[in-house]
């Protein structure tokens, strides 16, 4: 097998993200597509090369020739398509988070387990340069034993009140991306989470029970610390730090610049605001996790990020919000044996 036939399920915002990078690899047969609104992807996938436009999902899982198939549509439509699409035989790509609801995920993973097909998680992040780099230090033991990690990630502007009612709040729709990032540099499992969240940048949030800003400080079990700062609004762009510090050093990365033009006058010395998104910070890495799970699929190795890993964010994200809720620091523990995971 030289190349992968592919599907994907949802053409929204990441669906065609996806779509966009896999038709330019040649180890890639991008097949077919399906959305609930079929109509109009039609010119957009025909002008892009994908042949077969479907709105109904299943059409995809009963292709045999596909191999592999991407899950991009909303997170409530997670578990089902996994289940469906494990029984078929097919390699499957789904995004964060796996879905709201931890006894799901479990279910959902274990559909997987009896198959055997592959499945990686959307954790973008872990596929950019910088990132990795952090994360390869610590693990090599560069800087020795981690103490403290610092991770700042804010949006910069928020969505809309129809995506928060649906998002299932900042610590799943947002934070998550951070918890995993917050796992993958220390090298360790988190062990208790104590989250403070606020409604500072506009009441819509408080109307769907959600908050736009949050720390969450999460114990690690290597004895380690860490905070996350996060927010649906930063003025000035999509604010992506993170520091590991360590007993022999510290690794940080900054946010990326669309240019690194430096312009000093008698004023001041003016730089541009960060690369504005996620589309636009995380492009590269985007592209790097789809060659991945191709690799997987080609060379037979294992994912780079497993359905564990989807797992260990959501319990941590189901941690926060009990954190918040309760005004009290919570045990993953406590989280795993509510949840018999
Ligand atoms: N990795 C990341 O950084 C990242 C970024 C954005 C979104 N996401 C995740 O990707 C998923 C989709 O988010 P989005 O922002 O692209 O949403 P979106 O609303 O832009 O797109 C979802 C698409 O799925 C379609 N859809 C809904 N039900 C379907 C079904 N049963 N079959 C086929 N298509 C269906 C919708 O019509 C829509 O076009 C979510 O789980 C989200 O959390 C991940």
């Amino acid at each position: 097998m030289s190349r992968v036939k592919v599907g994907i399920i949802g053409a929204g915002r990441i669906g065609k993200l996806h779509a966009e990078n896999l038709v330019k690899m040649h180890r890639v047969e991008l097949k077919a597509i399906s959305d609930l609104f079929a109509g109009h992807i039609r010119e957009w996938a025909d002008r892009i090369g994908i042949p077969v436009v479907t709105d109904h999902y299943q059409n995809i899982l009963h292709d045999k020739e596909i191999q592999a198939i991407l899950i991009c549509s909303p997170t409530d439509t997670h578990v089902p398509i996994i289940t469906e699409a494990a029984k078929a035989g097919k390699h499957i790509f789904c995004e964060k988070p796996i879905s709201f609801q931890l006894e799901q995920t479990k279910q959902a993973l274990e559909a997987v387990k009896e198959t055997g097909v592959k499945f990686q998680v959307g954790f973008c992040r872990r596929f950019d340069q910088s990132l990795k780099k952090a994360h390869q230090t610590v693990k090599e033991g560069k800087i020795g034993q981690p103490h403290l990690l610092r991770i700042t990630s804010r949006d910069p502007h928020p969505p809309t009140k129809e995506y928060v009612a649906a998002s299932g709040g900042l610590f799943f729709d947002m934070a998550i991306h951070d918890f995993d990032m917050a796992r993958y540099l220390v090298g360790s499992e988190v062990e208790e989470v104590f989250a403070q969240g606020a409604v500072l940048i506009d009441p819509m949030f408080a109307e769907c029970g959600d908050v736009d800003t949050a720390v969450t400080t999460l114990k690690f079990s290597n004895g380690a610390i860490g905070v996350i700062d996060n927010s649906r609004k930063a003025v000035y762009g999509y604010d992506q730090r993170v520091e590991v510090f360590a007993a022999n050093g510290c690794v940080t990365v900054e946010n990326a610049r669309p240019t690194t033009a430096a312009i000093s006058t008698a004023e001041g010395v003016l730089l541009d605001k960060p690369k504005y998104f996620f589309l636009e910070r995380y492009n590269e890495a985007f592209v790097q996790e789809m060659a991945d799970f191709i690799e997987s699929i080609l060379d037979d190795k294992e994912v780079p990020v497993t359905g564990h890993d989807g797992l260990q964010a959501e319990l941590i994200a189901r941690a926060a919000q009990k954190s918040f809720a309760e005004k009290r620091p919570v045990k993953i523990a406590e989280i795993m044996s509510a949840a018999q995971v």
